[in-house]
C-alpha cells in the first residue's frame, strides 16, 4: 500500500494548490512515482499539475454500466482499457481523475471492476496524494479506506476553522482509517492570533504549520499556469516544504 496523504477543508481554502505543492515536493525528493487522485467532481487538480485530462473513472464506469463493447473486443479487455485511459502518466506522477459520481441504477458490476482496478493500481505507487472536494460529505465516500495523513486546510475565519474541526471529527467518527490528521492554515496574511491558536488548541487538533498568502501563487492561478511550476524558492512553497518534511516519511 502507498503512503497516502489526503487534503480536505472548506471550499477555496487551498486544498488543490497544496496537493499540487505536495506532488512537486515528492518529485523533488525523488519520492516517486506518485499517484495523484482528483476526487473532486469539478476536478481541477490537472490544471495545477499542468496536464490534460480526457477520461475519468466516472465516465469509464458509465460505459461499463451501459455494457456496450466495440466489436471484436471482450468486455473485460474493453473495461480495463477504459480504466487505464483514466490515468494520465507523467515523469514523476500519474493522475487519476475520479469524475462524476454514480447516477441512478445499479453500478454493482462496474464497481466491482473498479475496486479491483484501484487496488491493483495503487499497489504500483509508493506515494499517493488525494485532493478532495470541499465540505465533509466526500470524506465519508473516500474510495481509499486508508489515509496515512489527512491535511485539513483552513483559513483563519471562524467558519474555516470550524469546518476543519468538523472534518477532523467526522474522519474520526467514521473510522475511515486516518492515521493522523493535522490542520494547516493557508493564505495567512499574518501570524495566527492567540485567539485562533487557542481555538485550535481547544479543538484538540494539531496545527502542523501555516502558509503565507503569496502573490505568485495567485497570479499563476489567474493566468492558468500550473502551480507545480512555481519557483522552488517561492515563500509559500518553502512554508509548505516545512510542513511536508514533518509528515512524509
Ligand atoms: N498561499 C496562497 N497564496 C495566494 N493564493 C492562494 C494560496 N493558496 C491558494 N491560493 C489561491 O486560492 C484559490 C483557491 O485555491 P484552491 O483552488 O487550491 O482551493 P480549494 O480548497 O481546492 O478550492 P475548492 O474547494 O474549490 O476545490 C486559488 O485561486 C489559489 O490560487
Ligand atoms: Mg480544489
Amino acid at each position: 500500500m502507498p503512503f497516502s496523504i489526503a487534503l480536505a477543508g472548506k471550499g477555496g481554502t487551498g486544498k488543490t494548490t497544496l496537493a499540487g505543492m505536495l506532488i512537486k515536493y515528492l518529485g523533488m525528493k525523488g519520492k516517486t512515482p506518485v499517484l495523484a487522485v482528483d476526487s473532486d467532481c469539478n476536478s481541477n487538480l490537472n490544471e495545477v499539475l499542468g496536464v490534460e485530462v480526457t477520461d475519468t473513472l466516472g465516465s469509464a464506469r458509465e460505459e461499463m454500466k451501459k455494457g456496450v463493447v466495440p466489436g471484436g473486443m471482450t468486455k473485460d479487455i474493453f473495461m480495463s482499457m477504459k480504466l487505464e485511459q483514466a490515468v494520465v502518466e507523467t515523469k514523476n506522477f500519474d493522475l487519476l481523475v475520479m469524475g462524476q459520481p454514480e447516477g441512478q441504477g445499479c453500478y454493482c458490476a462496474a464497481n466491482t471492476l473498479l475496486t479491483g482496478f484501484l487496488e491493483r493500481l495503487t499497489g504500483n505507487y509508493p506515494y499517493m496524494v488525494m485532493d478532495n472536494e470541499a465540505g465533509m460529505e466526500h470524506i465519508s465516500r473516500l474510495t481509499t479506506s486508508n489515509v496515512d495523513v489527512l491535511l485539513v486546510v483552513a483559513d483563519t475565519s471562524r467558519r474555516g476553522l470550524q469546518a476543519a474541526f468538523r472534518i477532523d471529527k467526522l474522519a474520526k467518527d467514521l473510522n475511515i482509517g486516518v492515521g493522523k490528521s493535522f490542520i494547516v492554515i493557508n493564505q495567512c496574511k499574518e501570524k495566527p492570533s492567540e485567539f485562533v491558536l487557542d481555538l485550535i488548541d481547544k479543538s484538540g487538533m494539531e496545527l502542523i504549520g501555516t502558509i503565507p498568502e503569496d502573490d505568485t501563487i495567485y497570479e499563476f492561478d489567474l493566468k492558468g499556469l500550473p502551480t507545480i511550476e512555481i519557483p522552488d524558492e517561492n515563500k509559500a512553497f518553502a512554508a509548505a516544504v516545512n510542513i511536508f518534511d514533518k509528515i512524509v516519511k
